[in-house]
C-alpha cells in the first residue's frame, strides 16, 4: 500500500513526539516534580538519533542563553571585565547548566576573560579571526558568525548554552535562535557598562516568563523565559 503524506516515517516521529509532549504536560499538571521523569519512548529516541546521523544535523537543537545582569541591566563594566561580581548561588546554577549542555557558544572577549574554566569544556568561540570555522582541538572550535558555518556547526548538538557576552547574545537574538533565556538579576548597580543585548536593528522578540526563583536572602533572583 502506498504511504500517504501523513504516514511517512517523519510524520510518525512527529506524532510520537506530540503524544510524548501531551503525556509530559499531563504528568506535569498532576505532579510538576515528576514531569522530568517522562522519558521519550525508545522509538522516538532512536528516530531522533537516526535523523541526526543521516543529516549530521540535530533538528532538536535548543539554544539557551544564560546571563547575570545588574539591576540596571548590565552584564559587565567593559569587554575585559571578568564576571566575579555574581552571587555564589548564581555561579552554582551556571555550572549546573553548563554541565547539562552539549556545547557552549561564547564570544572571543568572554572566552579570553574565562579561558581557564572554559578550556575544560566543549566550546565554539565566535571570532572574526577565522574566515569560516577552524577546529583548534577536540573541545575547541573557532567560528566566524559572518560565515555560513556557525549554524551547521551548532546543529550537531542538542543543548547549546549561549554564554555571551553582549555581541554574542545579540547575534543569537538577531538570528532568532534564542529558545530560552535564564537571567539572574543580582541586586547591584553598575551605572554604566555593557547591555545584555545591543542591536543596531529593531528587534521585537517575545518571551514569556516560565518561572522565577529567589536564589538567596540577598535578593538574587533567577528568571526563566521561553520564546513565545
Ligand atoms: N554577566 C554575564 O552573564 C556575562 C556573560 C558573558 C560575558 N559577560 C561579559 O561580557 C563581556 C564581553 O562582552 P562583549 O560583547 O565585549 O564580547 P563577546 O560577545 O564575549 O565577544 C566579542 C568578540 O567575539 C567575536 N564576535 C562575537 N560576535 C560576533 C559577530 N556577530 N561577528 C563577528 N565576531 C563576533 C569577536 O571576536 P574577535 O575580536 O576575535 O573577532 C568579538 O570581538 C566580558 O566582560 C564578559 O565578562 C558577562
Amino acid at each position: 500500500m502506498k504511504a500517504t503524506a501523513s504516514d511517512t516515517p517523519r510524520s510518525r516521529v512527529c506524532l510520537c513526539a506530540r503524544r510524548h509532549a501531551v503525556l509530559a504536560r499531563r504528568v506535569m499538571m498532576a505532579d510538576p516534580c515528576k514531569a522530568n521523569h517522562v522519558l521519550p519512548p525508545p522509538s522516538l529516541l532512536k528516530a531522533r538519533q537516526r535523523q541526526t546521523s543521516l543529516t549530521g544535523y540535530n533538528s532538536d537543537m535548543r539554544c539557551i542563553a544564560i546571563a547575570a545582569v545588574t539591576i540596571d541591566g548590565k552584564i559587565a563594566l567593559d569587554a575585559g571585565h571578568f564576571s566575579d561580581w555574581t552571587s555564589p548561588e548564581d555561579k552554582d546554577f551556571l555550572h549546573e547548566m553548563l554541565d547539562k549542555s552539549d556545547v557552549i557558544v561564547v564570544g572571543n572577549n568572554t572566552y579570553k576573560t574565562a579561558i581557564g574554566p572554559l578550556s575544560k569544556r566543549n566550546c565554539i568561540v565566535f571570532t572574526a579571526s577565522v574566515a569560516t570555522s577552524e577546529r583548534k582541538s577536540d573541545t575547541l572550535a573557532y567560528c566566524n558568525p559572518a560565515s555560513s558555518d556557525c549554524i551547521p556547526l551548532m546543529r550537531k548538538y542538542e543543548k547549546v548554552a549561549v554564554l555571551g557576552g553582549t555581541q554574542t547574545y545579540t547575534w543569537f537574538l538577531e538570528n532568532d535562535l534564542l529558545d530560552e533565556l535564564y537571567l539572574t538579576i543580582e541586586p547591584i548597580v553598575f551605572g554604566r557598562g555593557l547591555n545584555l543585548f545591543e542591536s543596531t536593528e529593531d528587534v521585537l522578540a517575545k518571551f514569556h516568563l516560565e518561572s522565577t526563583k529567589p536564589l538567596n536572602e540577598k535578593g538574587s533572583v533567577l528568571l526563566h523565559y521561553l520564546k513565545q
